[in-house]
């Protein structure tokens, strides 16, 4: 048993590329940690990069947290948690679609299971993985948390969707849980360090992977999906947050909710949304251009015919989460492509 009961965190899905580098913003902020993950879509070795930016051991136990059985034995009866971030879900939109059922079985049943433990073991705080699209392509921007919903363009979508419904309805039953959806936006990037980062099996489906692997000769040339797009250079626009800005809302949130139960704030919301973006749209082209000038390497590119599925535009409403929070983006582009590209490096031994 942990004796730090009020500040050990369960990282559900801890050993991939948000988890990671969560994980190492936890501690270096004074919580403790226990991953769980079942490696279906990473590697020890991320683990081990954690543990050396940190400088010490981190409890990793190695289990599918659909597993209700397995992650009660082995997790939630062995450690004492007041917090748990779930980021254990697939991920992959064209795979969503492929393989609808292995999404919402995958997606749903550890929600569930994680829900019910935490009900079980008296847990009380919960940060979820949400994700912009939840929006779809919306009518108005920026998109705002109250901005509503379309249906999901896929079954992984779908999953966020379902996910947060269920969520809201679950907290609403149990007095004592306090939840928080972070709907993120684009992440990218890398710890500085270069020991962490995102390392997809494969061929990239994201934009910033596809760039590092082309600039690094893995990948011949970056496909621009489209580029007749309303937008001022046809290519479309997102809200690239860096990922060590986005692990420390997680930080933030799990904080939030401590606070908030210790000092029983009975008039704030116990389930909680909150955009994590930069606020600011770039294109696909201006991304292109700034990493190639950033980083002073070229990336063969060609315009190409759109994705099916991909929105023309969306960037974040920041307002909430900045003055609620009290969480804003604090790296420049520059740098987050910068750490991005030195990932990569490390990576290919450049
Ligand atoms: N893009 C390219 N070429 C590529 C890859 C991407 O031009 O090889 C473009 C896409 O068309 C899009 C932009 O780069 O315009 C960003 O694409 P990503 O695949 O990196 O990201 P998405 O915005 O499609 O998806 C991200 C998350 C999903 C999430 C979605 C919600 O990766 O998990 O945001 O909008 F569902």
């Amino acid at each position: 048993m942990s004796s730090n009961k009020q500040k050990t965190v369960l990282v559900a899905g801890g050993a991939g590329y948000i988890g990671t580098h969560t994980t190492v913003e936890l501690i270096e902020a004074g919580y403790e940690v226990v991953i769980a993950d079942n490696l279906s879509n990473a590697d020890l070795s991320a683990v081990r990069g954690v543990e050396q930016i940190v400088g010490r051991s981190v409890p990793f136990v190695e289990v599918d947290c659909c597993d209700t059985e397995a992650l009660r034995s082995r997790v939630f009866e062995r450690y004492a948690f007041d917090s748990v971030i779930h980021f254990a879900a697939y991920k992959a939109v064209g795979e969503s679609v492929a393989e609808p059922l292995k999404y919402f079985r995958n997606n749903l049943d550890s929600l569930l299971s994680v829900l019910s433990l935490m009900q079980e073991f008296d847990v009380h705080n919960l940060v979820f993985s949400s994700s912009a699209t939840v929006y779809g392509q919306p009518e108005q921007l920026p998109a705002t948390e109250l901005t509503p919903r379309q249906r999901a363009n896929s079954p992984y979508g779908l999953t966020k969707q379902m996910s947060e419904d269920i969520i809201q309805d679950t907290v609403a039953a149990i007095p004592f849980l306090r939840a928080i959806a972070l709907r993120y936006f684009n992440p990218i990037g890398a710890h500085p360090s270069a020991l962490i980062g995102e390392l997809p099996k494969g061929v990239p489906n994201n934009l910033v992977p596809f760039i590092t692997q082309t600039a690094a000769g893995v990948r011949k040339e970056l496909a621009v999906f489209g580029d007749d797009y309303d937008t001022p250079d046809g290519s479309c626009l997102r809200d690239y947050i860096d990922v060590v800005d986005l692990a420390r809302a997680h930080v933030v949130a799990v904080g939030r909710m401590v606070a908030a139960t210790a000092e029983k704030r009975e008039d704030r919301e116990r389930y909680e949304i909150f955009n994590i973006g930069t606020g600011t749209p770039v294109s696909v082209l201006e991304l292109v251009h700034r990493f190639e000038e950033v980083n002073g390497v070229s990336v063969p590119h060609r315009l190409a015919e759109r994705r099916p599925g991909d929105v023309e535009k969306i960037w974040a409403a920041t307002d909430k989460a900045n003055n609620e929070l009290g969480w804003r983006a604090e790296r420049n582009l520059g740098d987050t492509l910068r750490a991005a590209w030195a990932w990569e490096k490390r990576v290919r031994g450049l």
